[in-house]
């Protein structure tokens, strides 16, 4: 493929001690989109950041037009014409789109003073551009996960780099942000930019990218073309094994209902009738938008309801707030672990344990330390949580196992209803198969589990029920068995009830 644009050599990075990279290289091609895959913790995103300027390297060089290049800030490795989104979102909830885009960068009058016709007139192009409705002057806190991203997109898009690494930026996009997104790909390819894609859906680097580097553990392992390479060698060189069947499905005992809702209705749902059993699986598919997450929230407390009933075993209970859903045994794992799922300046351990604390009180209302930590380990270990140990502060940990213990904070509060919204985004092929694996364990437990998910496989494969929204309602009900992907979607838009 001719030479390299740009290249990283010998790459080394350490985190306190703890290899995060070692020696590896990583070509970016001109014109070319680069993706770079490995498991959760194989360092992408580190190697990112010190392609942007973010962290400094242990070892290593770097090549840009075969000339020795060092960047030693972020603003260095902008100036040589790379932009990055970052896996996390940067953004500032009350400045507006425009003001986000150009932060540290505004377009100038020739009074020098910020030109904020201007601004607000490119930021409304590049909104166009990735099909964005949305007013440049609108605060970012009033707009989706997914438009965010967006946002993050069109900020690096400002910029008109050479080279754009894009780390998971599809995570919080619905099918049609990912398809603008793409057109905007394949329009930068061919001006001759050169992207570097980080995902974990592997269907999406398959469609958009034209070589591969993998890395695993820290190291390099291969970079090849996409047409000589599938989705099972991919995921084999990813893992360094071979996955076998990807939605372990355990049979349900079915002991009585757990919880039931009625009638329930407010602004964002309506009329809502469902129960779930005992060691019950319950997906819940539907667009993004479709009211998934306002259920989930209603059901947990966090939005109110006008109407209806809410009974956990057989008993109304009023749930008016978390605490109250946390007391009746009902917990939510929240899609957008950034914003509500943890803290991220906290650890591991204080994580997992935030919502659970009086499970350990011991004497005279004293923290059962040993008792504590047992069970943070329990969970660091039957989840594979990828950490150098429980005091690790979160922001700390890679991506997915971020997810990981937004998970096991659920879990450790050992809820009767368990509901996870999205609980496999952002984590790579071999860790979504160890959450499976554990959904499975608590749901032979007798543990109710309501599965919201964008991922119609991961729906398929692991749901006893599937219930379909659409517009704040129900649309469709299938039992596993005459579930097809097809049924689903055609609910999901309102074509079709079942
Ligand atoms: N600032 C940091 N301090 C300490 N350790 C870190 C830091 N950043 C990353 N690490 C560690 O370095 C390793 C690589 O992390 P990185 O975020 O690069 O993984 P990743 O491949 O991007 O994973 P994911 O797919 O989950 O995003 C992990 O073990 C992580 O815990
Ligand atoms: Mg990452």
């Amino acid at each position: 493929m001719g030479r390299p644009l740009f290249q990283m050599k010998n790459i080394t990075k350490d985190f306190l001690g703890v290899r995060a990279l070692d020696n590896i290289s990583f070509n970016i091609y001109e014109g070319k989109v680069m993706a770079l895959l490995g498991e959760n913790g194989a360092g992408k995103s580190t190697l990112m950041k010190i392609l942007s300027g973010v962290y400094k390297m242990e070892a290593g060089e770097m090549f840009y037009n075969e000339k020795k290049i060092e960047f030693n800030s972020p603003k260095d490795s902008q100036m040589a014409g790379i932009a990055i989104i970052h896996q996390e979102l940067n953004l500032i909830s009350g400045l507006t789109i425009g003001e986000n885009i150009f932060l540290g960068r505004e377009p100038l009058t020739t009074l020098r003073k910020i030109d904020w016709k201007k601004l607000y007139l490119y930021s409304s192009k590049l909104l166009k551009k990735l099909g964005v409705k949305r007013d440049p002057r609108e605060l970012v806190g009033n707009l989706s996960i997914g438009e965010r991203q967006m946002v993050e997109i069109a900020k690096a898009l400002s910029l008109n780099a050479k080279i754009i690494i894009m780390d998971e930026p599809t995570d919080a996009l619905t099918d049609k942000e990912t398809a603008s997104l793409f057109s905007v790909i394949k329009e930068l390819r061919d001006e001759g930019c050169c992207i570097v894609y980080i995902s974990h859906r592997l269907r999406e680097v398959f469609e958009i990218c034209d070589k591969v580097t993998i890395l695993r553990d820290g190291k390099f392992i291969k970079e090849d073309e996409v047409e000589n390479l599938s989705e099972d060698l991919v995921i084999e060189l990813m893992v360094g094994r071979k996955l076998d069947e990807q939605f372990p499905r355990v049979e349900k005992v079915t002991e009585g209902i757990v919880l039931e809702v009625e009638n329930l209705t407010n602004d964002l749902v309506k009329n809502i009738n469902f129960s779930i059993q005992k060691g019950e699986i319950l997906g819940i598919s539907g667009l993004m938008g479709s009211g998934r997450t306002e259920l989930a929230k209603t059901i947990f407390g966090s939005i109110p309801y006008e109407k209806g009933k809410i009974s956990v075993d057989g008993i109304e209970v009023s749930i008016n707030s978390p605490k109250a859903a946390l007391k009746n045994g009902i917990v939510y794992v929240s899609e957008d672990r950034k914003l509500q799922g943890l803290v991220l300046e906290l650890s591991v351990k204080e994580n997992m344990t935030l919502s659970a604390l009086k499970q350990f009180e011991g004497l005279f209302f004293r923290i059962d330390r040993e008792k504590e930590e047992g069970l943070v380990n329990e969970y660091i270990h039957n989840m594979t949580i990828r950490t150098p140990h429980m005091q690790q502060v979160i922001k700390n940990l890679s991506g997915g196992n971020q997810q990981k213990v937004s998970i096991a904070k659920g879990l450790i509060t050992n809820p009767k209803v368990l509901i996870l919204d999205e609980p496999t985004r952002g984590v790579d092929v071999g860790a979504k198969k160890e959450i499976y694996n554990l959904i499975n364990q608590f749901k032979t437990q007798g543990l109710s589990i309501i599965l919201i998910s964008s991922e119609l496989p991961e729906i398929l494969g692991m749901c006893d029920r599937i219930f379909v929204m659409h517009n704040g309602s129900i649309s469709g009900e299938f039992d596993r068995a005459q579930a097809t992907q097809e049924k689903i979607l055609k609910c999901a838009v309102g074509i079709m009830e079942g």
